[in-house]
């Protein structure tokens, strides 16, 4: 038999050791993983990605679906995985438990545990791309596949949702951070109790590049590059002080759950980034500004101690880079295809190390961060749909004044007499007119701006000065 006393120390030791190996379980890594979109027609497969997203370093890797193809080519890697319920299925899944299993059952439990599957994202910032019909099920949707993944004992698999900063009605000062009024009670309240109950994490994109885009006048970009030396904004309402604009994001989310009555929750950076490239007659996206925004990202979220945020000292913040790949496929303004750490072709952009542990003195000088300056013009891009072109040439031609005018026969833009070769003139025309009150050069993505005179002999294509 063993004395009281020795069983009591015995019990305070396994005590001790279970909190420790409680504590040392729960701890995650700051070092950022990377998004893997697959929105391009020209990418490598999956079993070619998972040799550069180890080059990378990247130890974490969020995907947009469940595609098979990757989970397999990511199994017996040592990659945690971030997979993804689509927003098609999740109305559905809100109000069937057995869609919910089945889903779990072909896209997870074939691969676990060889692939690290550790978070399962119910859609994709909801909030921003569906109708508020969705809304509602969104909630219900996580609790469903949070049962599920109970079912088959998948415990370690976390359940979130990622959303965008465009579900804050009020981010600044940080303090100020409010969810909005048509979501605050409705969705995020409840959602905030789930992610409490599962100790889960606040899965938020945080953009400091749009948030300057915006008013590039007032913000500065070194704040928000993460290089200004003596920039600093204090929040008046609590007098912490703020030395980059990621930051001031961060903490207005914080605020933002404080105020509904959350203020434990973790954040998780679903997403961030800075774009390479982009339009021409887009400002601050390139390879300079998106290499100098993403290596101080790394070497701010893996310094150790964990620096946080200034509400939330010394957390970590878990993350993914966007992305690693530039994306021809994606849709939007011309920054949208070119977040990538990586060309199509697998070589680098410029060189990052997700582990934080190259020195910035390692690295190649970067190209001068120069936004365009000279004349621009917009034509159809190549491969476009020609159907659907046919269908915007009309609309151009009908609005301004004559927009359309020397492609008419007889004139000196009709030959060559091809419906590309008229709507380049076309859009060129439109945007000439229509780039100061707002227009774009953009017809549904069958346009592009280009900085080459498409003029010859006698037609002269209309252009915009940037
Ligand atoms: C959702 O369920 C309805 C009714 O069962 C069905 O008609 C619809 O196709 C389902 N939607 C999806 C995306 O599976
Ligand atoms: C629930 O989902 C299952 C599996 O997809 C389907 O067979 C069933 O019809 C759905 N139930 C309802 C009420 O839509
Ligand atoms: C949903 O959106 C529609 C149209 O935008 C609006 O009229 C309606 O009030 C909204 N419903 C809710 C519940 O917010
Ligand atoms: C906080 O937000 C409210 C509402 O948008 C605004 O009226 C107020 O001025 C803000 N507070 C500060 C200190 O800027
Ligand atoms: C910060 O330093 C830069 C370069 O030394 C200088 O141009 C800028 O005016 C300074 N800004 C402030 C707010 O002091
Ligand atoms: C990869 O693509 C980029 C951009 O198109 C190009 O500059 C580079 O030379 C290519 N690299 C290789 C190895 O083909
Ligand atoms: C081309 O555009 C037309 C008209 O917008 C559309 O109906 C058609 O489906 C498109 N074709 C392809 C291959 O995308
Ligand atoms: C077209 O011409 C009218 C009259 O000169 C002018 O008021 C209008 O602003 C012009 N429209 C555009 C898009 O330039």
């Amino acid at each position: 038999m063993v004395p009281m006393k020795v069983m009591t120390m015995v019990m305070i030791y396994l005590f001790i050791l279970s909190s420790l190996f409680i504590i040392s379980s729960a701890k995650i890594s700051g070092q950022p993983g990377v998004n893997y979109g697959e929105l391009g027609n020209n990418l490598p497969t999956p079993t070619t990605s998972v040799p550069l997203i180890k080059n990378l370093n990247a130890k974490r890797v969020k995907i947009y679906d469940a595609n098979p193809k990757i989970l397999k080519a990511l199994q017996n890697t040592g990659i945690q995985v971030s997979i993804m319920l689509p927003n098609e299925l999740v109305t559905n899944v809100s109000s069937n438990q057995t869609l919910a299993n089945q889903w779990i059952q072909s896209n997870v439990v074939p691969f676990y545990p060889k692939t690290l599957i550790r978070y399962l994202l119910v859609g994709n910032e909801l909030i921003s791309s569906t109708s508020n019909q969705t809304w509602p099920h969104i909630v219900p949707a996580m609790h469903r596949i949070k049962h599920s993944l109970t079912t088959f004992h998948l415990h370690k698999i976390k359940v979130g949702t990622p959303l965008a900063m465009d579900v804050l009605q009020t981010s600044f000062p940080p303090s100020n951070g409010t969810f909005r009024n048509d979501i605050a009670l409705s969705v995020i309240k409840p959602m905030l109790e789930f992610l409490h109950a599962t100790n889960s994490f606040f899965f938020i994109d945080v953009y400091p590049f749009f948030a300057w885009v915006s008013d590039p006048i007032n913000i500065n970009l070194d704040y928000a590059l993460f290089e200004s030396k003596n920039i600093t904004v204090k929040d008046s309402g609590t007098g912490l002080v703020y030395t980059n604009l990621f930051d001031q994001m961060v903490d207005a989310v914080y605020f933002a759950m404080e105020r509904l009555g959350f203020p434990g929750i973790r954040i998780f950076i679903a997403e961030t980034g800075w774009p390479n490239g982009g339009d021409l007659d887009q400002i601050g996206a390139n390879i300079h500004n998106a290499a100098t925004y993403n290596r101080n990202f790394v070497k701010k979220v893996t310094k150790k101690p964990p620096t946080g945020t200034p509400a939330r000292p010394g957390s970590i913040l878990p993350s993914f880079i966007f992305a690693l790949y530039n994306e021809n496929l994606k849709t939007g303004l011309g920054t949208e295809r070119h977040f990538g750490l990586l060309y199509p072709n697998g070589s680098s952009i410029y060189k990052i190390d997700l582990s934080g542990k190259t020195p910035e003195s390692k690295f190649k000088p970067l190209p001068p961060p120069r936004d365009y300056k000279g004349k621009a013009w917009c034509v159809v891009v190549e491969g476009a749909n020609e159907t659907a072109v046919v269908e915007t040439l009309s609309h151009a031609c009908s609005q301004g004044n004559q927009t359309c005018d020397s492609i008419q026969p007889g004139k000196p833009c009709f030959k060559p007499d091809s419906v590309v070769a008229h709507a380049s003139y076309a859009f060129s025309s439109y945007w000439s007119q229509f780039r100061h009150l707002g227009g774009a050069c953009n017809f549904n993505g069958l346009a592009t701006q280009i900085a080459k005179d498409p003029s010859y002999g006698s037609c002269k294509y209309p252009s915009v000065t940037l």
